[in-house]
Formats: structure tokens, sequence, C-alpha cells
């Protein structure tokens, strides 16, 4: 069964209330979504691969300790794209493949019209993106996708989810672990998360 982490640090509970208020205006929507994701990914990724190599100080030579995972970030278009860019700019040897999807508005299926997957690769995990996992249909669709890759492993951070998409996706993909700032009540009869934070993608890109 896919674990899911839900953060409690303060600052994460901090400045998800300040992501949720109706008032927050776009341009600090937006910076709080790269905060936001930042903060979770060093969670996330707390199990990651080093490797020991000397390192010379201006005093001494020691041991160094040095990433040598390889990474995907799949950012799901819109929402995931500002994810995307403030976790790369932490690792900036990821690769970013792009996956557009979007959710159709009447049957909340989730419908893909962009697909940037490569079809070989030398990978040891891939990352999707999404600030929401509400039906769960666009990250299971999207998994689903990145599965056909080859990919060893991949995990999954959003910033809200709803018990439904969790429920889905333990289904789905049980392999694949969760990072989540919050678990909200549910989904109302428009398939949104209540109390949520209304529509991601709209709120960071002002349309
Ligand atoms: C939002 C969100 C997720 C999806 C979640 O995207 O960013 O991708 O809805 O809903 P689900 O779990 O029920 O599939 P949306 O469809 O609004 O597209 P956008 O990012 O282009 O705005
Ligand atoms: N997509 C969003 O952007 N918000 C929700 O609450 C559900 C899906």
């Amino acid at each position: 069964m896919s674990r899911v982490y839900v953060s409690s640090h303060p600052l994460v509970r901090h400045k998800l209330s300040q992501l949720r208020e109706v008032r927050t205006e776009v341009p600090a929507f937006r910076a709080l979504v790269r905060e936001l994701s930042r903060l979770l990914f060093y969670e996330a990724l707390a199990d990651a691969r080093t490797q020991p190599r000397p390192v010379q100080t201006p005093l001494a030579t020691t041991q160094g300790d040095y990433l040598c995972e390889q990474l995907a970030l799949v950012p799901i278009l819109r929402a995931g794209l500002g994810m995307a860019e403030a976790i790369a700019d932490l690792w900036p040897t990821a690769v970013i493949w792009h996956l557009g999807v979007y959710r159709d508005h009447d049957t909340l299926q989730p419908v893909t019209y962009y697909n940037k997957l490569p079809s070989a690769l030398e990978l040891d995990r891939a990352v999707v993106l999404d600030p929401m996992l509400a039906t769960g249909g666009s990250a299971l669709a999207s998994i689903a996708l990145l599965k056909q890759t080859g990919v060893a492993r991949i995990s999954f951070i959003g910033l809200i989810a709803a018990p439904e998409g969790i429920q889905a996706m333990q289904k789905r993909h049980p392999e694949v672990d969760l990072f989540l700032a919050a678990i909200d009540s549910h989904l109302n009869e428009k398939g949104y998360i209540v109390p949520g934070l209304g529509d991601a993608g709209d709120r960071q890109y002002g349309t």
C-alpha cells in the first residue's frame, strides 16, 4: 500500500493557510505554491541516494556526500508547472517531462492533450507534481502513462488531496507514495475539494 505522508511542519501549515485564503492574489498565490512545493519536495526526497566523495574545504579535506539519483519531475499542466519550476531550482539536474491533462468540467474525466514523456530512460525516480488530487482521475491517468516508460519508482507530490483521490490512487497505483500538505474533508457536487482552495490553475495564472 502506498505511503501517505502529510507534512506537519509549521511552515507548511502556515503557508497552506495563506494559500487557501480567498483574498490571496495571483502573485502571492504563485509564490506560495513554489515555496510549499520546495518544502514538500525536501521531505519527499529525504531518502534520496548519495555518494561519498572527498571535498577540499579552504582548511582541510573531508568526506563529502553528493546526490547521485537521476530524477524526473513530471508536472501535470497547467497547475503543476509552478511546482516543477520551483523544485528544478533546488535539483538542477532533474529533467522535466510535461504532461498536459485537464479534467472535463461535466464528466470530471481526465483528457490528455500533451505528452512529452520519453520512450526510454535511465532514471531512478519520477516525481509527479499537481497541487490538487480531487477525484484522482488526472493523477491516475498521468501515472498510467508514466508507467509505460518503465520508470523504476514513482512518487506524487500534491498540496491538497481529497479522501476520494487517495483511495483511488491506492486502488490503482498502490506502489506510489503520496506527499501532501493536507487531506481535506470531501469533494462537492462539482468535484471541487472542500474546503480546498478553489481552482489551482486559475488562481496561479489569473484566469
Ligand atoms: C486540476 C488540478 C488537477 C485536477 C484534479 O486541473 O490541477 O490536475 O484538476 O482533479 P481530479 O483529481 O479530479 O482529476 P484542471 O483540470 O483544472 O486543469 P488546469 O490545471 O489546466 O487548470
Ligand atoms: N481541481 C482544482 O483546481 N481544485 C479542486 O478543488 C479540484 C480540482
